[in-house]
C-alpha cells in the first residue's frame, strides 16, 4: 500500500488529505475560509494566505491522526502548485517541501485542474481514463480530453467568466452573500426558471462565454427596482438554467464528437442541484457519467494526493521518487 499526503491551498480552502493507492481516503480534512471572507464580499488573497499559514500545521496533526499514520509510514507528499492566488500556493509549496525535506519524502507539484478530475478516482474505484471532462469551478469552465493517467487535452474554455464566477456575481447582484453559488442553488430551488426568462450564451464551437447573461440579469434587475422575493428567486432559477444549459450543450456536443464512453463533470459548480440532474438525463444511456460527492467536488487535498499519486511512478510500482516541479505558477494552464 502506498500513502500519500495531499496539501492544497491554491484559495480559500485549506485542506490535509492521506490517500492510500490514490483511491482510499484514510483523512481530508478541509477548512473553509468562508467566515474570514464573508465582511468583504470575496476572497481576500492576503488574509487567505495568512489563514492557510496559521491552519495547516493543526489540519496535518488532525489528517494523521484520523488517518492513523506516522510521517514515517507515507511514501509521498504531493501539493497543489497552480493555478490560484500566488500567496497562498506559496503556503502550500512552502509547508510541503519543508515537510518533505524533514521526512525524507519525495515530493510532486500537482496541477489543482488535473485534482479535480482525479476526484472522480476517488469517487469510483475502478475508474481508469480516457475520459472526456467538464471542469467549473470558480475560475474555469474547461471541457478536456484525458487520454491516459497525466495527459490532458484542451477541447473548450470560457472566453470571459468562469461558471462559478458567474454565479458568485448573479448572487451578489441578487444581494445573496457570499459564498454566492450554493445561496443561488437554495434560491433557485424555489423559482420558476419559465417565469423571469434570461437569454441563452451560445458561442460557436465549444467555447463559453458567461458576461452577456450576467449583464441580461443586471439590466433585468434595474428594470424591475426592488423585486419580490419570488421575483427573485424566478430569476435566480433563471439565471441558473442558462448557465446550466449552457454547460451541457456543449458537454453534449464533445460527447457526440469523441464518443468516449467515460463522463466527468467536476469542480465546485459540480455541487449545483441542477447541474447534477440534467448532466445525468444527458449522459445517461450514453456513457458513464462520474459526478464526484459534494464534499470532492469542492477544493480538497484528497483530490491533490490522488492526482499526485497517479502521475508518479508509484502508481505503476515504482520506487517513490521526486515526481513534477514544486514551483509555484499562479496561472498553470492544463
Ligand atoms: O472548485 P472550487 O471549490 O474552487 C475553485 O477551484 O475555484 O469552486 C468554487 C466555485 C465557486 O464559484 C462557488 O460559488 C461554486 O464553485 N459553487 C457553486 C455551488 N457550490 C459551489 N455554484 C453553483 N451551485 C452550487 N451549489
Ligand atoms: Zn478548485
Amino acid at each position: 500500500m502506498a500513502l500519500t499526503l495531499g496539501i492544497e491551498t491554491s484559495c480559500d480552502e485549506t485542506s490535509v488529505a492521506v490517500v492510500a493507492d490514490g483511491r482510499r481516503i484514510l483523512a481530508n480534512v478541509i477548512h473553509s475560509q468562508v467566515d474570514v471572507h464573508k465582511a468583504f464580499g470575496g476572497v481576500v488573497p492576503e488574509l487567505a494566505a495568512r489563514d492557510h499559514l496559521e491552519r495547516l500545521p493543526q489540519l496535518l496533526d488532525i489528517a494523521l491522526d484520523q488517518a492513523k499514520v506516522a510521517p514515517q509510514d507515507l511514501d509521498l507528499v504531493a501539493v497543489t502548485r497552480g493555478p490560484g492566488l500566488v500567496g497562498c500556493l506559496l503556503v502550500g509549496v512552502g509547508m510541503g517541501e519543508g515537510l518533505a525535506a524533514a521526512w525524507s519524502k519525495p515530493i510532486t507539484g500537482v496541477n489543482h485542474l488535473w485534482g479535480h478530475i482525479y476526484a472522480a478516482m476517488l469517487a469510483r474505484p475502478d475508474f481508469e481514463p480516457p475520459l472526456l471532462g467538464l471542469v467549473v469551478s470558480g475560475a474555469h469552465s474547461d471541457l478536456v480530453r484525458m487520454p491516459e493517467h497525466g495527459r490532458f487535452e484542451l477541447i473548450g474554455h470560457t472566453r470571459d467568466d468562469a461558471a462559478g464566477e458567474a454565479f458568485d456575481k448573479a448572487a451578489r447582484m441578487l444581494e445573496l452573500g457570499y459564498p454566492g453559488g450554493p445561496a443561488l442553488d437554495r434560491l433557485a430551488r424555489k423559482g420558476d426558471p419559465k417565469r423571469q426568462r434570461l437569454p441563452r450564451p451560445s458561442l460557436p464551437g465549444f467555447a463559453y462565454s458567461f458576461s452577456g447573461l450576467k449583464t441580461a440579469l443586471l439590466y433585468r434587475l434595474r428594470e424591475l427596482g426592488d423585486p419580490d422575493e419570488q421575483t427573485r428567486a424566478d430569476l435566480a432559477a433563471a439565471f441558473e438554467e442558462s448557465v446550466v444549459e449552457s454547460l451541457l450543450e456543449k458537454l453534449d456536443a464533445a460527447i457526440e464528437a469523441e464518443g468516449c464512453r467515460e463522463v466527468v463533470v467536476c469542480g465546485g459548480v459540480a455541487s449545483n442541484t441542477l447541474l447534477r440532474r440534467r448532466a445525468k438525463e444527458l449522459v445517461d444511456g450514453r456513457a458513464r457519467l462520474t459526478m464526484p460527492p459534494l464534499e470532492l467536488c469542492t477544493d480538497n487535498a484528497a483530490m491533490i494526493a490522488a492526482a499526485g499519486f497517479f502521475t508518479s511512478p508509484l502508481a505503476r510500482g515504482g520506487p517513490p521518487t521526486a515526481g513534477g516541479s514544486t514551483e509555484v505558477d499562479p496561472s498553470l494552464g492544463w
